[in-house]
Formats: structure tokens, sequence, C-alpha cells
């Protein structure tokens, strides 16, 4: 995630910029709301769920090929480095790669103080003798690291396929702050899930349990808690569908028949059928992968993937940027 929120807010206490992003994203055709919005106390809740889901692979691909990777990771990146964490880690995932590359420190990054207090919290009571520093600041823009960090040799973890969240452009745009952030000699290990068929990948974002659904929905009953909003949240559904031109699974909230309501005091309307874009998540294939990370300034080093071919962990270095030809 991005930008979980922890806390659920109310109405005079929201987000100025949750509230301008939705007033605007439902005055907009075809309507969209960010996804980092999904992330309140009870979005974060249902995702956590969301990744144990069986339908929902990423999760337990990747903490498996983290875990196996390790012994070849260690001796790519030697021991000791700063681990800088873009989110503010996960308790499977993390401890993992502590575990394997003995850094000299490890700097989470979130935009969230609270989560990242909270997770911080977690992993020094498991790793009493590390060095950790919660930097709470906006990632996708270049950072100034701690000073204590400044000069140790720097390993950035990206993990979950969250830059699958992005379109191209603005992935390459966070990939050119990482690499602005870490500096150059830095190492990023980042994961990022494969193209593959539609019957896996569409069945990942619309559950049998209909996990996904209530995490989608649950955006409209943020709106109506937070924004002093009227959505009737039942006369809208859930769906999962795959764009194959832009390689990626859409998240949409389908209104079932025509809705009027209100928002922060403003009148929406929308007919039966049409939508709101509320999340993309975009796979790469291996040389779609690979061309992302070199526009983003980083140079695939080595890649693991699951035997299925299902899930990608990549190891690029930020190497000195070369004239061309
Ligand atoms: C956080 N992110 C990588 C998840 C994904 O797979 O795109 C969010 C998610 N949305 C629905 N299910 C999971």
């Amino acid at each position: 995630m991005l930008k979980p929120e922890i806390e659920d807010g109310q109405a005079s206490l929201a987000d100025p910029q949750f509230r301008a992003d939705v007033l605007a994203g439902l005055a907009r055709r075809p309507r969209a709301i960010p996804a980092r919005w999904f992330y309140d106390h009870r979005g974060s809740q249902l995702f956590e769920e969301i990744t144990a889901l069986p339908e929902y692979y990423p999760t337990r691909t990747e903490t498996a090929l983290l875990q196996s990777l390790c012994p070849e990771l260690r001796e790519l990146t030697g021991e000791g480095r700063a681990v800088v964490e873009f989110g503010s880690g996960s308790s499977t995932k993390t401890p993992i790669l502590l575990d394997c590359v003995h850094p000299s420190a490890y700097v989470p990054i979130d935009i969230s103080g609270d989560f990242l207090r909270e997770s911080a919290r977690d992993l020094a009571q498991r790793f009493p003798d590390l060095l950790i520093l919660p930097f709470e600041a906006d990632f996708t823009r270049p950072l100034t690291l701690p000073r204590t960090i400044a000069d140790a040799p720097k390993l950035g973890f990206f993990p979950g396929s969250t830059i699958g969240n992005l379109i191209p452009l603005a992935a390459i745009d966070l990939l050119r702050a990482m690499r602005a952030s870490l500096g150059e000699g830095a190492m990023l290990l980042i994961g990022m899930d494969r193209i593959k068929d539609e019957d896996v990948l569409v069945p990942a974002y619309d559950d049998a349990q209909g996990v996904t659904a209530a995490f989608n929905l649950n955006l409209l009953a943020r709106i109506n808690r937070e924004l002093d909003g009227t959505v009737p949240v039942d006369a809208f559904a859930h769906k999962a569908v795959w764009n194959d031109d832009r390689a990626r699974v859409e998240m949409h909230l389908e209104a079932r028949r025509d809705a009027a309501f209100e928002v922060d005091g403003r009148a929406f309307d929308i007919a039966a059928g049409e939508t709101i874009h509320t999340e993309n998540s975009h796979k790469y294939g291996p040389r779609d992968a690979r061309i992302l990370l070199r526009a983003g300034g980083w140079t695939p080093v080595r890649e693991w993937t699951d035997a299925d071919g299902k899930f990608a962990v990549i190891l690029a270095e930020a190497q000195a940027e070369r004239p061309a030809p």
C-alpha cells in the first residue's frame, strides 16, 4: 500500500486530499478515485484478509520466493547494507529479508506515521539489536535519508507488486525518485506480479468469499462516514476485469441501478451500468519488468520466479548513467 490511513476520521477531520480526490473523481468521466483511499482502518484489515485468500496468490508466492532466494541474494548484496523499505513493512516479508541480509540499519518509510510506528515497534521486539529508524515521509518524491545511514551501502525493498498499482508513467517516476533517494550504487529488491491467464488473474481480484468486494465497497462507506456522503452502498457491485491492452486488472464499482447522492454537500448521480474506477493492478512480463526498471534508472541484476512463473522478485542496481549509445 502506498499511503495507508489507519484512523477512521469524522467528516470534519477528513483528509482534505481525500475530499478533493473524491469530489474531482466523481465529477470527471470516466469516474475514478485513487486506490490509496482504500486503506482506512477497515480497508487495511480487509487487505490483510485478501493476502490470505486462496485465489490471491501474490503474497504467498512472493513470501516463498523471498525465503528461497536468500543465499543467492546475500551473496549479491553482501551483509551490512542499510535496508530502506518503501512502505511501513509487512509482518511476514520484512523479517525474512532482515534475517537474510543482516542489515546495519532498517529504515521503513511511510506517509502514515501511526502505521509506521506500530510496525517498527513489532520489529524492534523481533530484532532487538537492529538499528530501526522509522521515517515518516512521502517516498514518491526524492528524500534525504537519515544522516546515520548516509554513508552506508543501501538496499531498497519494495515488495508486494505495489509498483503495479501505478500507471507506467507514475511507476517510472517512483523508481527514479527511489534511485535519487538511495543514490548511485544502491540496490533495489522489488516484487512484480507477472502477466498470466485471465482465469487466474480475475478471481485473484474477485474471490468467492467476497472479501475483495467488501474491500472495494468499503471505499463508499468511508466516503459516507468521512465526507458526509449519502452514497447508497447497496446500489453498487464490485467488478474486476482484465484490460489486456494495458496489461492490468481493473477494479470498478458498478451501479446496479440509477442512483443520486450527495458528498460533502455536492450532488452526484450515476446511471445503472456506469462505474467508478477504483484500482489498477498492472502485470509485467519478464521483458516489460526489465524495461520498466531501466526506464526508472535501475539495472536488473538477477531475478527469481516461482515454478509457475506467477510472480517475480527482481534485484536491480543503480549503476552510473552511461551516455548513449
Ligand atoms: C496493494 N496491491 C499490490 C494489491 C494488488 O494486488 O494490486 C491491492 C489489491 N487490490 C485488490 N486486491 C489486492
